[in-house]
């Protein structure tokens, strides 16, 4: 069994194949896929998938921070609103969520304080939410560490930041979301994973994005995110069964999925 705790597969990416898709993710042992929303224009997209099939897709509602803009708070008015979750089924987090400043930071201090609502709800909520971060780490811990954050649960997805990073994550209880990063040449995650916790280590893809070896370059799809559990299996050195079970069961319970 295998949970790809992050993907897109409601996107238009999609929009030719996803039944197929979801049939390879199917094959490949995929037994739950975690959706997390990005923004307002994505809702019905993701509302429409996690309808098709409740037992096998469960939501992450929330604004993505490279969509934090002017518009801000009609965005949050309409993601949060009584309406969306309504025809949401499955909502198991607030995500994703976070602060991203490789490409653009002109809008730092709105995504800090969309990051600073969002968590505020979930923490009201009991929600575990799902943490964006791109050239972001002392920003978001800083907006974070506000004492009234503590008993939060939930993971850094898609973690590409060095140990110590990864250690202030597992010290306030967070989990560390792995995808294909892991399986790229250059890539300094693997020395980062050797060094944690399988008990809290998430997988996921990002579909459609960020393709693992040997797929790199292309479309990435749920099924992959097998891939990412063999090489993980390598790396630690422990069974490619035992990676399975363990990580999903982390996402059974950070998620509370069946
Ligand atoms: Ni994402």
């Amino acid at each position: 069994m295998l949970i790809d705790t992050h993907s897109h597969i409601y996107s238009e990416e999609f929009d030719a194949d996803r039944n197929e898709a979801i049939g390879r993710a199917k094959l490949a042992g995929v037994s739950h896929i975690v959706l997390p929303n990005i923004d307002a224009s994505s809702i019905d997209r993701l509302a429409s998938l996690s309808r098709s099939d409740s037992e096998y897709f469960y939501v992450a509602n929330g604004l993505h921070p490279t969509s934090v803009n002017v518009d801000y708070r009609k965005e949050l008015e309409l993601i949060f609103s009584d309406n969306t979750f309504a025809s949401l089924t499955n909502v198991v987090a607030i995500g994703e969520i976070g602060m991203d400043l490789y490409w653009d930071d002109t809008f730092v201090e709105e995504q800090k304080h969309v990051l600073d609502f969002q968590l505020s709800y979930a923490k009201e909520r009991k929600l575990p939410v799902i943490i964006h971060c791109r050239n972001a780490f002392g920003q978001i811990m800083d907006v974070m560490s506000a004492g009234y954050r503590s008993g939060m649960t939930g993971v850094f997805h898609c973690f590409s930041e060095d140990y110590e990073a990864a250690k202030q994550v597992l010290d306030m209880g967070f989990n560390i979301g792995v995808g294909g990063v892991l399986t790229y040449k250059k890539s300094t995650l693997p020395d980062v994973v050797a060094r944690i916790p399988l008990t809290s280590i998430l997988l996921e893809t990002d579909s459609p994005y960020l393709a693992p070896v040997p797929h790199r370059g292309k479309r990435n799809e749920p099924a992959f995110v097998a891939c990412v559990a063999e090489k993980l299996s390598q790396i630690i050195g422990r069974d490619y069964d035992d990676v399975c079970e363990t990580t999903s069961a982390n996402a059974k319970k950070l998620f509370n999925l069946n």
